[in-house]
């Protein structure tokens, strides 16, 4: 796709569609009538007729209007206008593209983005506008011996903005929203990849064709062997039971000076989670290819990161892991000895990814960070508690768990605080061990994150459990969404500016 934003007269516009706003009831926008006046009042005589009525969702493509130079005037329902909040825009986006694509237009001027929505700019429209474009178009056919395109696919969109000042900004949105909006789909597109194509060596893979293709990208993976001799036992022992042998992913961006101390993103890259011993149940176990989320969505912010050029210093450790049960898997009851020195009970081998984050963790440790972040589909308790709308966040440093906050705010991909405080430890005490690996049924997405916090003491650090937001397990919906990719790019595109 390619974006492009103008000023201008929409009567003046030489393209195949111009798109412009209708709200309830039957209200034209500023646009819009405009267009009205120029065609001898076309529109609100049809608008009188009641051809449409101007809720969200509804569409009229009209042909030959008068006076006007574009091949057609898609008018798009936007609602009441004083409700026009950050979801219902999204909502008209997508459904303009997805109207553009059925007409056959291949060109567009679109001027939905000089729509008021509630506290959001001109440059947060355009940039939602290019996301909501992508993710409109987006589907997963590689698998499909027929693919779902159109004949005349939507490919040029125009984005208008009401005066010259603002072309500026308006085309930096274009820009940021492009490379977000394509390591999204990378992330999508990693993600939804089945899990016998998929293993812990395709993810060093794909991490290597990244770094292929930005010079600022640099991957060193550890074998198991390596792993061994640093003393990852718990990492080793969930990935123990598979034929697929697991890796430590370690990718960095330098872009930054030499002496920044570097933002670490650390993903869970459990490629397959049967469960191990404490085997999933047949429903339970469909959508465990997702269960690498995590590391997927690291490698699409450091596509992003790398694209926009940022001036920062990036660090990404994705433990690539596959979990099954089998003879020579970990089991419930075993000890394990981390990279921290520190001992784990296992109580439940489906607790793994949990192990695999705490010697990656560690592991963080000898990068000096400023920041470490992790990224996990880590407990079907978060979904439970925050449904698909929030990630669960936990941090161990305010100023942190502000700032990200802040970047759900801002990127439309929203994250929610959750406690970490001492009194959810205790669920964690063992008998035999350190700690155990399961804090019992209540409270699961807290005490996942408190399991982690025993790992993190020695640099500021945020969780991040996307269960509920990096993707769609099961049923028609099954689709990963590229989350929390937006949050994270927003936060480096903040860390940028101090
Ligand atoms: N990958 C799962 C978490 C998960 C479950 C994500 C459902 C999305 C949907 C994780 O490894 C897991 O199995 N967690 C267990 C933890 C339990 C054994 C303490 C869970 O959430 O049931
Ligand atoms: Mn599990
Ligand atoms: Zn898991």
């Amino acid at each position: 796709m390619e974006f492009s934003v103008k000023s201008g007269h929409p009567e003046k516009q030489r393209t195949a569609c111009i798109v412009a706003g209708v709200f309830e009831s039957r209200r034209l926008s500023s646009i819009a009538e405009q267009l009205d006046a120029i065609s001898d009042s076309y529109l609100s005589n049809l608008l009188r007729k009641g051809d449409i009525e101007g809720k969200t969702g509804q569409s009229l493509l009209l042909h030959n209007v008068p006076n006007i130079s574009s091949d057609r005037v898609l008018l798009i329902g936007c609602g009441r206008e004083r409700e026009l909040g950050d979801q219902q825009f999204r909502d008209i986006i997508k459904k303009t593209v997805l109207a553009l694509n059925e007409t056959g237009s291949m060109d567009a001027v679109c001027f939905l983005t000089e729509l008021n929505v509630k506290s959001r700019d001109t440059a947060w429209k355009i940039r939602q506008a290019v996301e909501t474009t992508y993710e409109a178009l987006y589907s997963f056919d590689e698998y499909k011996t027929k693919k779902n395109g159109h004949r005349r696919p939507l490919r040029r969109l125009v984005f208008t903005v009401p005066t010259r000042r603002e072309l500026a900004l308006a085309e930096k949105a274009i820009l940021e929203g492009q490379a977000i909006a394509k390591a999204v789909t990378f992330t999508k597109n990693l993600a939804n990849r089945p899990p016998n194509i998929c293993t812990p060596a395709y993810m060093v893979e794909q991490a290597e064709a990244l770094s292929q293709r930005f010079t600022a990208i640099n991957v060193a993976t550890l074998q198991q062997q390596e792993m061994q001799a640093l003393g990852m036992g718990a990492l080793l022992a969930v990935g123990a039971g598979s034929e697929n042998p697991p890796y430590l992913i370690t990718m960095e961006y330098q872009a930054g000076d030499s002496k920044q101390a570097p933002i670490v993103l650390v993903g869970k890259g459990i490629t397959f989670d049967s469960g191990g011993n404490s085997l999933k149940s047949g429903p339970n176990m469909i959508g465990m290819k997702y269960d690498m989320c995590g590391g997927a969505t690291v490698m699409g912010v450091m596509h992003a990161a790398a694209e926009l050029e940022l001036p920062l210093n990036i660090v990404g450790v994705i433990p690539a892991v596959e979990n099954m049960p089998g003879g020579s898997a970990y089991r419930p009851d075993d000890i394990l000895k981390t990279l921290s020195g520190l001992t784990i009970e296992v109580l439940n081998t489906d607790a793994e990814g949990r192990l695999i984050l705490c010697d990656a963790l560690t592991y963080c440790e000898r990068f000096q960070p400023d920041v470490v972040i992790d990224i996990a589909t880590l407990t079907g308790a978060c979904v439970t508690a925050l449904g698909r709308h929030a990630s669960g966040l936990y941090s161990n440093h305010n100023p942190l768990a502000h700032d990200l906050l802040a970047a759900g705010f801002e990127s439309g991909d929203r994250a929610w605080q959750m406690p970490l405080w001492d009194e959810y430890q205790e669920q964690l005490q063992s008998n035999f061990a350190d700690m155990a690996n399961i804090g019992g049924p209540e409270a699961g997405s807290i005490t996942a994150a408190c399991f982690l916090s025993r790992f993190t003491k020695k640099y500021h650090w945020a969780h991040l459990d996307v269960a509920g937001t990096a993707c769609r397990f099961t049923g028609k919906e099954k689709a990963a969404t590229g989350r929390p990719v937006p949050l994270l790019v927003q936060y480096l595109l903040e860390r940028c500016k101090n």
